[in-house]
């Protein structure tokens, strides 16, 4: 048992820590400071990290029980057997995949493949940042190019500044933190008129939540033919594994080839290689889950609406609105009632961004933002 001292130390250190990590939100405050919760539930309300909050389906769950009698053996013999259930998944070659712990290792190998001192990230502004801070990590110069009116990338403005230098664009889509969609045509747009050395990676974390419409299609399901593009993919969203840390990219060989030699070796574990054979299986779990989320979403529109609030349109499991106030105000107003919602997103100041919870959670989320300690006709316009 530690200390309480111990852990009060442990807590604050890990608090500078979490400054360094702008993606990752402010779990390391909840043990310095259990606040007396409005809502009656017992842990903090996790509406922060766009997870799945209802978990794995239970044929995954069933997978991932029974997986853990081989925890004492190395899951090497499975890795090419998953790269290769995953190639026939997507109905490409197993060369082309890549495995990952968590699309965040993907994101780490392709910025110290392709990038380093004197090249250059663009990205948009705001987007998921996790791969302008290995960016940085290796010298890179890192140019934010920010979002249209319609929060969609502004591939005007990134071929604009885009130099020989630029070695790598990252785009995600469906973007987090917006929930919004980059069309199809502007990426494609885009990437055919970047230099031949200018690598694209197209983030696709929230993929099954962006449905089928005119506007998105994924760069798996329609792929491009240009060995410049690379799709990352995770298991941590729709399927409910973020825990277990499973990610893979899609690409040309010669393009993962660079990348694979900056990943941790031995980087999937066993647990999560069985959950994943199982969740490639289970589309049904897969389509109830999405079909939750969609119902999910349109209570929280319905919840917003009702308060004359105006959400961005939502093509993920969370959501992103204005307040009109600060939003780092209003995520420390959530904080000090145990719920945990999306940091404030520069230059977006005055919205926050809410992971959709379990339906009692967000009944939670609903009772504390009507006791926030603002005049009711200064959250909206
Ligand atoms: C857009 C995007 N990409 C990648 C990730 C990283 O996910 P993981 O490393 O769990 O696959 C996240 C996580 O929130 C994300 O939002």
């Amino acid at each position: 048992m530690m200390t309480a001292s111990r852990r009060e130390f442990l807590c604050f250190s890990a608090g500078i820590a979490s400054t360094a990590l702008p993606w990752s939100a402010n779990v390391f405050t909840v043990e310095r400071s259990p606040a007396p919760a409005a809502h009656g539930l017992n842990q903090p309300i996790l509406l922060y990290s766009n997870e799945n909050p209802y978990g794995p389906s239970a044929k995954v769950m069933e997978e991932i029980r029974s997986a853990a009698s081989a925890s004492n053996r190395y899951p090497r013999l499975r890795y090419r057997d998953l790269t290769e259930r995953i190639a026939a998944f997507h109905k490409v070659a197993a060369d082309r995949i890549l495995l990952g712990c968590g699309s965040t290792e993907i994101l780490r190998m392709a910025a110290c493949a392709f990038l380093g001192r004197g090249q250059q990230l663009i990205h948009a502004s705001p987007t998921f940042e996790a791969i302008a801070r290995y960016a940085r990590a290796v010298e890179s110069e890192v140019l934010a190019v920010p979002l249209t009116a319609s929060f969609a990338h502004d591939v005007e403005r990134m071929l604009a500044a885009v130099t020989p230098s630029t070695k790598l664009v990252y785009i995600c889509n469906p973007n987090n933190p917006t929930a919004s969609l980059t069309p199809k045509k502007d990426m494609e747009a885009l990437i055919n008129k970047l230099p031949p050395t200018t690598m694209v990676l197209v983030d696709e974390a929230y993929h099954h939540y962006a449905g089928f419409s005119a506007t998105y299609a994924s760069f798996l399901d329609h792929p491009l033919q240009d060995d410049r593009v690379i799709v990352a993919r995770t298991f941590s969203k729709v399927y409910g594994l973020a825990g277990l840390r499973l990610g893979y990219a899609v690409g040309a060989p010669k393009i993962l080839e660079p990348m694979k030699r900056f990943g941790t070796a031995d980087n999937i574990n066993a647990i999560a290689t069985q959950a994943a054979f199982a969740a490639l299986e289970d589309s049904a779990g897969v389509a109830a889950a999405v079909e939750r989320n969609a119902n999910d979403r349109q209570e929280f529109f319905n919840h917003a609406m009702a308060r004359a609030l105006k959400p961005i349109d939502s093509h993920t499991n969370f959501v992103m609105m204005d307040t009109y106030h600060p939003a780092d105000e209003i995520v420390e107003q959530f904080r000090k009632n145990n719920i945990l919602i999306g940091r404030h997103f520069p230059p977006m100041d005055t919205y926050i961004r809410v992971s959709l919870g379990l339906p009692e959670e967000m009944q939670a989320f609903w009772k504390t933002w009507d006791l926030l300690p603002y005049p009711k006709n200064t959250m909206h316009h």
